[in-house]
């Protein structure tokens, strides 16, 4: 877990940005639920053989003796949300986004931590592919705006949870006759749920997967017109994209669509987000049958990109005005706050003391614009301007100030 401050806070204040102004023209409102959650609320959605629930989560008993959970995730919160206020009575759609932290019990690598930020969209209520294409156009679009180039879009179908059984079947006689070669990992989840075998990390059992079963191959006549639609779209929409069959994501919860976005900006390719479909899961929590879709994107991995492509997060530093002796001081405070009135981004230098120091931390902060007002400057009608960057030196009648310096 960490503190955020300074240029990399910048980065996450700027992709928040960009978030609210793509997702808020695509007609999804903000949704904030709490960190704390019942237990049940991820066992029944994540899954109780998934390494989140099994191994990650930070669960204890409250005081009033409930077992409890900070969130590893949002999606089965924002569900849990919708069914407890019937936000999802009507047959309309229902869209959402959220920003927020989650937790997770994690092994320390780059760009994962214990506590990490998600920016995250649901749409509930439409089980087409157009809604799927909709929601990835704003992936897309989102991702873009934030100068990423090198995007692919990873995508699978997972099926149903009554297709499935078909290749369960296909998969376990698969796995039977090499399985020497899987991990014990790989025996316990062929018995609880076979397709995270699909997901192992570990390289032997990548390598013993090889001619496996494709889910793709045995789904239900609609999930298989689905899929073969949403492809279809992604070609129209210039979406670039690759079919993965062994996509089979870390959470129970997904039908039909799984997908993960991978950039190539670091070099290697990384997973940057994932989501995909999941017709069940509000039913699941106790809810009317309510189709949905959604992906989560990770702030941390997201920051640690951006900062590698573009270096510093667009920032304009304020201007500094410096008063100097107790006279300027009163009227800086009061020039000050004409100028903040007015929408003029300006720190004030309220130590008193030498110039010399002030101008030091000017340069220290980075700021381009330094205003000095002294006992000279007042009995002109003037302030002192100088801008950091070429040592250049003017003089601007006080009352100008506002109209010079505003953004
Ligand atoms: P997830 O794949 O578990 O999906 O997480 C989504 C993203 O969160 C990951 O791709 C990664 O960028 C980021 N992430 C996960 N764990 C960490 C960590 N320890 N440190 C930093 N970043 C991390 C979900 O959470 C689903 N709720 C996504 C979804 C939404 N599906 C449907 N709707």
């Amino acid at each position: 877990m960490r503190d955020l401050f300074g240029a990399e806070l910048r980065w996450f204040q700027h992709i928040e940005e960009t978030a609210r102004r793509v997702f808020g023209r695509h007609g999804y409102g903000e949704i904030r639920t709490p960190i704390l959650e019942e237990l049940e609320v991820f066992k029944r959605s994540v899954g109780e053989s998934s390494d989140i629930v099994n191994k990650e989560m930070y669960e204890f008993t409250d005081r009033g003796g409930r077992q409890v959970v900070m969130r590893p995730e949002n999606t089965a919160g924002v569900v849990r949300a919708a069914i407890q206020h019937k936000l999802l009575a009507s047959n309309d759609a229902v869209l959402f986004y959220y920003i927020g932290q989650q937790f997770r019990y994690e092994r320390m690598q780059a760009g994962r931590y214990r506590q990490f930020w998600q920016i995250g969209a649901e749409s509930f209520g439409v089980a087409t592919p157009e809604s799927e294409a909709e929601s990835l156009l704003m992936l897309h679009s989102f991702l873009t705006e934030l100068g990423l180039k090198s995007l692919v879009f990873s995508i699978n179908s997972v099926g149903t949870p009554e297709s499935r059984p078909a290749f369960h079947a296909a998969f376990r006689a698969f796995f039977s006759e090499r399985e020497e070669r899987f991990c014990s990992d790989c025996h316990r989840r062929i018995e609880s749920n076979p397709l995270r075998v699909l997901d192992c990390k570990n390289e032997t059992c990548q390598a013993a997967l090889e001619g496996h079963p494709v889910i793709t191959d045995h789904l239900d006549e609609a999930s298989a017109r689905h899929h073969a639609r949403l492809k279809a779209l992604l070609t129209e929409l210039a979406i670039p994209f690759e079919e993965n069959p062994r996509l089979v994501r870390g959470l129970d919860y997904y039908t039909r669509t799984a997908f993960e976005v991978l950039s190539s900006d670091l070099g290697a390719q990384s997973a940057l987000l994932g989501g995909g479909r999941y017709d069940g899961l509000v039913k699941h929590l106790g809810g009317p049958e309510v189709p949905a879709f959604g992906w989560a994107i990770g702030l941390d991995r997201l920051v640690m990109i951006l900062q590698q492509i573009h270096g510093e997060a667009p920032f304009a530093p304020p201007a500094l005005l410096i008063p100097l002796g107790e006279r300027a001081a009163t009227e800086a405070l009061k020039l000050a706050r004409t100028l903040w009135d007015a929408g003029v981004p300006l720190q004030l230098e309220t130590r008193g003391g030498a110039l010399k120091k002030a101008m030091a931390s000017a340069n220290r902060m980075g700021i381009q614009t330094v205003l000095i007002l002294g006992d000279g400057e007042l009995d002109g009608g003037t302030v002192t301007v100088k801008h950091m960057a070429t040592g250049e030196q003017e003089s601007w009648p006080i009352g100008e100030a506002c109209s010079r310096l505003r953004p």
